[in-house]
């Protein structure tokens, strides 16, 4: 019954779900299992050292610990400046900002900042390998729009482990854009970051990220590292950000007394208007911004409804929210949002064509960080067309802003038209991208696209462009050396 109801809200929002094709032992209901006593943890804000120079210089270490999730035991865990996840980092447009990032892991990673428009040689994908115990020092300006974005380790290969051990944390980027929305960090303005994990009877976290179709379909939710949530509400509307930082898991998000919420951000910034919904999905690496308002003393729970998708099955209650009896007013949804233009390729522009293929390749390669495999313009607006014959992928590519044109010909739902770097792509679909590439080029240095489901991008559905000077895309030359006795002080 739940799940045709929602099937009619998907169909309605213009999403529309594919048949499941049997997923990996995914448990399918947490429902009523949870009694939401645990407050929701709200990782710190990261307050950054200011240089003179006016440089924010932030510093993340990679380290081990061990974390109390379930009651009574201790999980193995890693983090960044903790045992689990990571602190915010936060900046605005126009910062000058450099990471210290020391390696305190017994194996080697890298630390990605997805949604950021930067120089590849900052981006943290696998060619910046952190060593154990090295630091890596990348540095650049934010230049792009308030947007929720996030960090992520991205060695090749290991990437599914690094993240699914716990190594995730958000990035919110900041513009003047005089709009009255709630912004007080942890008051009326929240992180919430989905991560769906299966636990061993010791507590530590069980399952193989790399095996069967998906990798990890976990049957607990946990929000911000926590299980079994709740979060009292002050305020008479919140702005929730969600990441959905899970392995491979899809998530639908409802709340329980289908009470209709405004969207105002997809992953790469505010859309040009709210859009009012019942429910959005969300696949691994995209993110939401939405305001919700509340009554006083009233409790409502957000979940995740079963949407038909192999990589969204099961219903999950994630977090309680728990009103105050009297309530302190917070600012509204303007009608308005951001200056939002539009991204429009030219009459005549490059047309990319990937088709994924399996789990493991996209037009019949598997990644092969020696191989260039696209050259891209700097300044560029292209058409990047996303081919998929199986089951359910989606495609993220790094250092862009794209808008989805059309999902199988049909234009996505309002709430996801707005600035994205990561998309859905169901399964037997082909979606089309407007994407808008940035001016930093360097024909030597690759930036990667990949599904973001990390069980295939580290079995190899990834590849690599460069962005170089127009002009000179015949010049490139398409084979990287082999790394030869690298540094980990790589960045500057
Ligand atoms: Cu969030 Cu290439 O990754
Ligand atoms: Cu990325
Ligand atoms: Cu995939």
């Amino acid at each position: 019954m739940h799940r045709r109801k929602f099937l009619t809200i998907a169909a309605l929002s213009g999403l529309v779900p594919a048949c499941g094709s049997g997923s990996d032992s995914a448990s399918r209901s947490s429902q009523a299992a949870l009694d939401f006593r645990n407050p929701l943890r709200v990782p710190p804000l990261l307050h950054p050292k200011p240089g003179k120079d006016g440089v924010r210089r932030f510093e993340l270490s990679m380290q081990a610990g061990r974390t109390r999730i379930l009651p009574g035991r201790q999980t193995p865990t890693w983090g960044f400046n903790g045992g689990f996840l990571g602190p915010t980092l936060r900046a605005g447009r126009g910062d000058k900002v450099q990471m210290a990032v020391h390696n305190r892991l017994p194996e080697v990673s890298t630390v990605h900042w997805h949604g950021m428009r930067l120089p590849a040689r900052m981006d943290g994908g696998p060619h910046q390998p952190i060593e154990p115990g090295a630091v890596w020092t990348p540095h650049w300006t934010i230049d792009q729009p308030a947007a929720t974005s996030w960090y992520h380790p991205h060695p090749h290969g290991t990437t599914a482990q690094h993240v699914y051990r716990g190594l995730a944390g958000m990035f919110i980027l900041d513009e003047d854009l005089d709009l009255d929305l709630p912004g007080d960090y942890g008051v009326d303005d929240f992180p919430l970051i989905l991560q769906d994990k299966r636990f061993a009877a010791d507590g530590s976290f069980d399952g193989d990220p790399l095996k069967g179709t998906f990798g990890i379909l976990g049957d607990h939710v946990l929000v911000n590292g926590t299980y079994n949530p709740h979060l009292s509400v002050t305020t008479e509307r919140v702005r929730f950000r969600v990441l959905n930082g899970s392995n491979a898991r899809m998530y639908t998000l409802v709340f329980a007394d289908k009470r209709r919420f405004h969207v105002i951000a997809n992953d790469g910034g505010l859309l040009g208007a709210p859009v009012e919904v019942e429910a959005i999905s969300l696949t691994p690496g995209e993110r939401a911004e939405i305001v919700v308002a509340f009554a006083p003393g009233e409790q409502v729970v957000l979940r995740t409804a079963d949407n038909g998708v192999d990589i969204g099955e099961g219903d999950f209650d994630l977090l309680k929210l728990v009103a105050a009896g009297t309530l302190k007013p917070a600012p509204g949804v303007p009608a308005r949002l951001a200056p939002l233009t539009p991204i429009t390729a030219p009459a005549g522009a490059t047309v990319r064509r990937f088709k994924l293929s399996g789990h493991d390749a996209i037009n019949g390669r598997g990644m092969d960080m020696t191989r260039i495999d696209e050259v891209v313009p700097a300044g560029a607006v292209e058409i990047w067309e996303i081919e998929n014959n199986v089951y359910s992928h989606n495609f993220h590519i790094h250092e862009v802003a794209f808008q989805v044109l059309d999902v199988d010909g049909s234009a996505p739902p309002a709430y996801a038209t707005g600035y994205k770097d990561t998309v859905y792509v169901p399964a037997k679909s082909v979606v089309r991208l407007a994407v808008r590439f940035g001016g930093y080029s360097d024909p030597a240095s690759p930036y990667m696209y990949h599904c973001h489901i990390l069980r295939h991008e580290d079995s190899g559905m990834m590849g690599q462009f460069v962005i170089v000077e127009p002009g000179t895309e015949s010049q490139v030359n398409r084979t990287i050396p082999a790394r030869s006795g690298h540094t980990g002080h790589s960045g500057h």
